[in-house]
């Protein structure tokens, strides 16, 4: 199985996706079954590890994203992953927009799929310190759902 999280940047809420999937396969025991990744609908930081605030908030938590670096998603993605999860509307217009015809990967809005309170996960970048903690409350409760339907896919 192969899951990329996608938002704008991919320096504040994909790659949180990114660690918190990591940590919680491994935790499962299911780290070498599942490849985890995570991109942006933008370019602006390509190459740039996640934001510091992102990566305190996180490692605070015990998830080490600093050997994350951003990139940008691309059309064969949607042939190389299975499951490619949006971190909000605009991500997922951006993703439609981009996927082609006859992609195998199943697109999907995040928290939609995996969590059914909210739709979307709030862009932090231009937030106080609160947004990164709720980046993570949304993300963490994501990830536990989408392990179970890892585990039952495996
Ligand atoms: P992300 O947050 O999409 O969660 O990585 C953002 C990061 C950077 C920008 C916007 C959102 N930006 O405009 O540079």
């Amino acid at each position: 199985m192969r899951v990329l999280f996608v938002c704008l940047g991919n320096i504040c809420r994909s790659p949180t996706a990114e660690g918190v999937l990591r940590h919680k396969l491994q935790e499962a025991g299911l780290a070498g079954r599942v490849e985890v990744a995570s991109a942006g609908t933008g370019n602006w930081h390509v190459g740039a590890a996640p934001d510091k605030r992102t990566q305190r908030a996180a490692l605070l938590r015990g998830f080490d994203l600093s050997a994350l670096r951003a990139q940008q998603v691309v059309a064969p993605d949607f042939n190389h992953y299975d499951l490619i999860l949006a971190m909000d509307l605009s991500n997922l217009r951006d993703l439609k927009a981009l996927q082609p015809a006859h992609g195998k990967a199943e697109l999907d809005l995040f928290l939609r799929r995996f969590d059914g309170v909210k739709d979307e996960v709030p862009d932090p970048y231009y937030d106080g310190e609160d947004g990164f903690e709720e980046v993570l409350d949304l993300v963490e409760s994501a990830c536990d759902l989408l392990v179970i339907e890892l585990k039952g896919r495996l």
